[in-house]
């Protein structure tokens, strides 16, 4: 009989899946969850795998994984897709894939479901990661296949004698560790403010409290290890963060995004980590880096971001530019003072060994020891060109017959 691995959040489409295949397809079904931080009762969706008529189901703890291997590469590029959006479920989808795909060859099968839809970006993500790993996999995607609403969906597993056990959500949601985004109902209205029940990480700022709280984060060669003196590992820092940071109403983003299809959408997110840990670890780049290696550096975040969003993580160009940008974190050590407040990050403070900051040469104060008299040799040469290029604009220029030599 023929097997199908499902990747399976448990959600209405996933669970509807599970019973089409088996219908459509004749096939038994093996469900994998991985749980990447997103807030589940995972007992709950192993059990509801099972009445689903799942075969066998998995549940993998990939927290860790997710922080070291995919987060944390996000932090040190400043990953921001179109600068705002920090990659939450796109950084997400090559593991879950990678997951899936173990399981399937535990499984002895070339057959994988997940349940994205035709109209996204998670699709191109599952199948290139997939395929990547598993050149022989065939993968399908049912929802893509039934253009079932969700409405159907429900009434299709009703039909079926499954009561889905949540109201029919207004709301499409995918969460992890590092972020939580929302989409569909009101939010696909672009001009109308996303309704306050789309948020459930961050506190409106109405109802934010009135007192700042003041972080210290340290980094240890780009990565985050600890908070006001303690040591903490990613996973628990992220966490950490995403509360105290929700509960200032911070990392709300209302976002007009490309995605890789073609299509605009209007998509929200909460991320309150994400934002304060890329916030922090730029201000200390910036203390420590050189303007040459920001100034490329920048460009190389911009392809790392495209490309991870694009579902491109396992082109050999991630790995190289990986490369330089972990070269680049060396120096990326010290400690970030950030105050939270009011839906705002506020960096108040910075320190680091690799410091490239002098008081001495930039203060105006009576310390200073830069020499002021050498910045007129300086701007005479750094101007030299453009200065010769307007001065011939200026210039009247000769006349046609004043250019023809004098035959006479
Ligand atoms: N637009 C984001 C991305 O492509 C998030 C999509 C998440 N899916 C969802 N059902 N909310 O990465």
């Amino acid at each position: 009989m023929m097997k199908v691995v499902l990747s399976y959040s448990g959600g209405l489409d996933t669970t509807t899946c599970i019973y089409w295949i088996k219908e459509k397809y004749g096939a038994d079904v093996v469900t994998v969850t991985v749980d990447v931080g997103q807030e589940d009762d995972f007992g709950e969706l192993e059990e509801r795998a099972y009445r689903a008529g799942a075969l066998k189901h998995y549940t993998i703890d990939a927290k860790e994984e997710f922080a070291k291997k995919y987060i944390l590469p996000g932090i040190k590029s400043n990953a921001l897709y179109e600068g705002k959006y920090p990659l939450s479920t796109s950084l997400a989808r090559p593991l879950i894939s990678e997951k899936v795909v173990e399981i399937a060859k535990k499984e002895g099968t070339f057959h994988i479901a997940h349940g994205s839809t035709g109209k996204g970006n998670d699709q191109v993500r599952f199948e290139i990661s997939i395929k990547s790993l598993y050149p022989e996999a065939k993968v399908f995607s049912p929802v893509r296949e039934w253009s079932m609403s969700r409405d159907m969906e429900y009434e299709y597993l009703l039909s079926h004698g499954f009561k889905y056990p949540y109201s029919k959500g207004e709301f499409s949601v995918d969460e992890n560790l590092w972020g939580r985004s929302v989409e569909g109902g009101r939010i696909e209205l672009e001009n109308l403010e996303p309704p306050e029940e789309a948020f459930s990480w961050t506190k409106n700022i109405k109802e934010a409290p009135d007192i700042p709280d003041v972080i210290e984060i340290e980094f240890e060669e780009g990565e985050p290890i600890g908070i006001n003196g303690n040591s903490m590992d990613l996973v628990s820092i992220i966490k950490y963060l995403n509360i105290i940071g929700g509960k200032h109403g911070i990392g709300r983003i209302d976002h007009m995004e490309d995605r890789v299809v073609g299509i605009k959408s209007r998509e929200v997110y909460e991320v309150p980590a994400a934002k304060i840990l890329i916030e922090a670890h730029q201000d200390l780049e910036k203390l420590v880096l050189t303007k040459s290696v920001l100034k490329f550096k920048y460009l190389v975040e911009k392809y790392w971001t495209d490309l991870v969003y694009e579902g491109l993580w396992h082109d050999p160009l991630r790995e190289s530019l990986d490369a330089f940008v972990n070269e680049t974190q060396r120096y990326v050590s010290g400690k970030v003072k950030l105050k939270l407040f009011k839906g705002n990050i506020q960096v108040i403070g910075r320190e680091s060994p690799n410091s490239l900051y002098k008081h001495n040469l930039s203060t105006y104060s009576s310390l200073s020891t830069f020499d002021q008299s050498k910045a007129i040799g300086f701007i005479e040469i750094w101007g030299m060109q453009t200065l010769l290029f307007n001065e011939m604009k200026v210039k009247p220029q000769l006349t046609k017959t004043e250019n023809v030599p004098n035959a006479l």
